[in-house]
């Protein structure tokens, strides 16, 4: 470990949270541009300011972050890295590997992470044993956002099952109204497929085949059954979804437009933004046929290595106050997210969070706990990357189900 009996390492000193403050600047570099998650960066902002620290605002549009990511190899390759970046599951091992990421194991022996994180979360935020990224929160992504009231009008019931979803998707087509909120972006045509595949094949395919990437699983009738199934809920998306943002998708649901839209819990920050109510104006509930399961996505800030004394400080301020459980708390609460940290009461989180809370250790002890591949959580991002094309192509194309699984099974061999 850094932190060692015998003493305090060098650079543990310069990050250990209990030197006195020299006020720096921290440049954070995230994704979250939408009206939901700029509410949310601005707690971050405040938390930072409090601490005596500068912001600098490194925010690069487009949902899922590839825009993002591209902006950050750019930034480390000219040598000048932010402060911290969001990056997420096997890509900070990625970067870890460059050489680029900070030790943090100070801060966290500080704050006791190993104790207040889940296994899961901790595992993931460590490269070779030491710290090097702080979780913010854990999204759940195989959810299914829902206006009731176009529902009533249209006559259909909340979906359980896949048949369900397609009963009452027609149903809301024959009243006139749009079934499927979705934006044509290859990430959020990811997000859709993953929730039907672990609706059409349940937990074990989807472990078998995109965590562990099995090439049977890949390439076999179950796949084959999940790209059917895209290609009838295809049918539902309305012409002018090309290109079109997630949070504008988000929007027809919240408006009426359109009855249902199936994405992460981030979707919660813009229904929370318009300042709408789970239960009354919209429902939350598990995609159809994954009840049991939970997809997760956790936001982490990967803290790259600063060289002057001034901006380690700023970095080890803003690992302590990501990790508070006061910011955790209120991140959550305008994000859409649960807490990374175990201790964060659920007292003052809606109906949707405490769901999402009670599902994650439901799915925990029924082996359904599951990371999130369109959410960067369980490939390399050369397989992520190459699926997603298989993925995005398929859904804007005549490719057939057969040849698409044909295909993904062989683009998550991409190294
Ligand atoms: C991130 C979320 C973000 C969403 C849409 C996801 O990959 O984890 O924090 O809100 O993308 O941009």
């Amino acid at each position: 470990m850094f932190l060692r009996a015998s003493g305090i390492t060098v650079a543990g000193l310069a990050l250990s949270a209990a030197l006195p403050s020299f006020a720096g600047e921290v440049e954070v570099l995230h994704w979250w541009t939408s009206g939901g998650e700029a509410r949310s960066v601005s707690e971050l902002k405040k938390t930072m300011l409090q601490k005596g620290d500068t912001w600098k605002d490194y925010a690069i549009a487009g949902g899922g972050g590839d825009n993002a990511m591209t902006a950050l190899k750019t930034r480390v390759v000219s040598g000048k890295a932010p402060t911290a970046a969001q990056i997420k599951g096997p890509q900070i091992q990625e970067w870890g590997k460059e050489g680029t990421l900070a030790n943090i194991n100070a801060v966290a022996e500080a704050g006791n992470w190993d104790k207040v994180l889940p296994p899961v979360v901790a595992d993931i935020m460590k490269y070779k044993g030491n710290y090097v990224a702080v979780p913010v929160n854990i999204h759940r992504v195989n959810w299914l956002w829902i206006n009731p009231e176009a529902l009533k009008r249209a006559g259909a019931t909340v979906p359980v099952t896949m048949d369900d979803f397609f009963a009452a998707a027609d149903k809301l087509k024959a009243a006139g109204i749009q079934p499927l909120a979705h934006g044509g972006q290859p990430w959020q045509d990811a997000t859709l497929f993953e929730s039907i595949a672990l609706g059409v094949g349940g937990a074990d395919f989807y472990r078998k085949a995109f965590a562990q990437l099995d090439p049977v699983a890949l390439a076999g009738p179950t796949m084959v059954r999940v790209f059917e199934a895209m290609q009838r809920v295809k049918g539902y998306i309305d012409k002018g979804a090309a290109g079109r943002d997630w949070n504008l998708a988000t929007a027809m649901v919240i408006n009426g437009k359109a009855g249902m839209q199936f994405t992460g819990d981030w979707a919660k920050g813009e229904f929370t933004a318009a300042n709408k109510q789970p239960g009354k104006d919209y429902l939350c509930v598990a995609a159809p046929g994954t009840g049991g399961s939970f997809t997760y996505n956790i936001d982490s800030l990967a803290m790259f290595v600063q060289k002057d004394k001034a901006a380690q400080t700023s970095q080890a301020h803003l690992a302590e106050a990501v990790m508070s459980p006061a910011f955790q708390e209120a991140f959550s609460l305008s994000k859409g997210s649960i807490p990374a940290r175990v201790d964060v009461p659920m007292t003052k989180f809606d109906d949707c969070a405490r769901k999402s809370a009670a599902d994650l250790q439901t799915s925990l002890k029924a082996n359904a706990l599951l990371p999130s591949f369109a959410h960067k959580m369980a490939m390399s991002s050369a397989a992520e990357g190459a699926v997603t094309d298989v993925i995005s192509q398929f859904m804007n194309s005549n490719m057939t189900p057969q040849k698409a699984a044909e295909r993904i099974a062989k683009a998550a061999r991409t190294k």
